[in-house]
């Protein structure tokens, strides 16, 4: 199967692509506009080739700026002081509409890339209130711009976001078609460690795997990837392409140092393991995204395209990680398959193989979480902290 794969890495070296600021285009943009593109007769579209699909990520961060992670150790020293997600709607734009002219057609942005995972918010609870202000709200003027622009540039997107829904923040993902329809939209089931004390939980049903002309594609984030209750549902589907984001990426040729790493949840060897183990286990191709470097991984787990993060802080490198593979030779749309690893007989067997001396007590841990962000503005004003260097520590509400 491998060998009928094209092996075509391009990493577009060009600099940063000018987000499209042609006088306030998100203004006049915000009303939806209807799709430019359709499937033709034989069930794709024209200009994304089945023989040729190209995926991508994104390894830029949200904002502009010599070095990603270096930018997110200070909001305040953003050019533009802290979060705006006006200003990352308009870089993705920018970075959408660069895709499309050269031939991308997926492209995957990191998690909580709208607008940056808030590191330094664990510290700096003043920043509470901007963190929320700008967090994406489904159908508001930035989302339909993104949508608008999706629809121009005719080619699968997929975002990572910190959404705002009602009194609540969620880390979530959404996946658009070149049409611009919302294919997925799910929200993290569990946010992971110290996230808890920032984001919602969200809900079983965001574990969808959807049906494109181009093969089955589904979503998960970052430590999702390391949870069975997680992966299983999602590998029980048979995905063709699977999408995981996380907020940066390491090279995994560099050894970690056990005196800086305390926690699993710092060891990026760690985070990365996940998604090799799911890539080989459910034979699915991976895009990994991360806003300083992004891998694309093979159905046989191993690494297949990588763009480790910069060591130069000056580094200016490529807008996206891109790869191209053959979709013809995907598994046409079998959705389940019973005799597999991931058939109901698993999970019968989890259940009959649980300790029989563990008391079949639910705990309060797996119940859905709400974090409201009336509390969120009310500890941030006592000046709490959501991280104070214990990775797993939880602030009382
Ligand atoms: C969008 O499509 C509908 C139905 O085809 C059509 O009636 C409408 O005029 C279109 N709107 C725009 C702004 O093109
Ligand atoms: C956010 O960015 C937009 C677009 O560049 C700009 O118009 C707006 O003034 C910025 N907001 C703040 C608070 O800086
Ligand atoms: C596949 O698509 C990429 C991106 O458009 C392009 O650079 C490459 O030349 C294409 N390969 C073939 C064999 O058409
Ligand atoms: C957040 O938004 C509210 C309402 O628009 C505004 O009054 C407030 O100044 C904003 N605060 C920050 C820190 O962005
Ligand atoms: C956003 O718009 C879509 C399409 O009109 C609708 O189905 C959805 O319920 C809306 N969501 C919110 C949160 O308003
Ligand atoms: C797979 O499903 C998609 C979406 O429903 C459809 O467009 C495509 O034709 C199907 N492919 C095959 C080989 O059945
Ligand atoms: C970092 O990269 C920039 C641009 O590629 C280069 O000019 C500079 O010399 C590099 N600095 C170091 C310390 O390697
Ligand atoms: C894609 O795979 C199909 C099925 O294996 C094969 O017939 C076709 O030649 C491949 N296309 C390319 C460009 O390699």
């Amino acid at each position: 199967m491998l060998a009928n794969l094209l092996s075509l890495l391009f990493l577009n070296a060009s600099a940063v692509f000018a987000a499209s600021r042609h006088g306030g285009a998100l203004k006049r943009d915000c009303e939806i506009v209807n799709a430019t593109y359709s499937l033709n007769s034989q069930g794709f579209y024209d200009h994304i080739d089945p023989e040729n699909f190209t995926v991508a990520t994104v390894v830029k961060s949200p904002y502009d700026g010599p070095s990603p992670v270096e930018l997110f150790s200070h909001p305040q020293s953003l050019p533009q002081g802290s979060w705006n997600i006006t200003l990352t709607t308009e870089r993705a734009i920018g970075f959408i509409n660069k895709a499309a002219s050269d031939g991308v057609s997926l492209l995957v942005f990191p998690e909580v890339w709208f607008p940056g995972y808030p590191f330094t918010m664990m510290s700096q609870p003043e920043y509470t209130q901007s963190y929320i202000n700008n967090s994406l709200v489904e159908n508001d003027s930035n989302w339909n711009a993104l949508v608008n622009a999706i629809k121009k540039a005719g080619i699968y997107v997929a975002i990572g976001a910190s959404e705002r829904i009602g009194d609540k923040l969620h880390m979530s993902q959404v996946f658009w078609s070149p049409e611009g329809e919302t294919l997925i939209h799910r929200q993290k089931l569990r946010a992971s460690e110290f996230e808890r004390n920032l984001w919602s939980d969200g809900t079983v049903d965001g574990f969808k795997v959807v049906a494109t002309p181009y093969g089955r594609i589904g979503l998960l984030e970052c430590w999702e990837h390391l949870h069975t209750q997680m992966t299983f549902p999602m590998q029980a589907q048979l995905e063709d392409i699977h999408i995981a984001m996380y907020p940066n990426i390491k090279s995994p040729y560099i050894p970690e140092d056990p005196d800086t790493i305390s926690h699993p949840f710092s060891s990026m060897a760690v985070n990365m393991a996940g998604v090799h183990i799911y890539s080989a286990t459910a034979k699915v191709w991976s895009v990994v995204a991360g806003m300083d470097g992004g891998i694309i991984m093979n159905p046989v787990g191993v690494i297949q395209a990588l763009l480790p993060p910069p060591t130069n802080e000056t580094y200016d490198g490529p807008t996206y990680l891109a790869y191209s593979i053959n979709t013809t030779t995907f598994r046409q749309n079998r959705t389940y398959e019973i005799n597999s690893q991931f058939g109901f007989g698993s999970v019968l067997e989890m259940l009959q193989s649980y300790p029989s001396y563990i008391p079949k007590d639910t705990g309060t841990f797996i119940l859905k979480k709400s974090v409201f962000i009336s509390d969120l503005l009310r500890l941030a004003k006592k000046g709490v902290k959501y991280f104070s260097g214990d990775d797993t520590a939880e602030v009382p509400l």
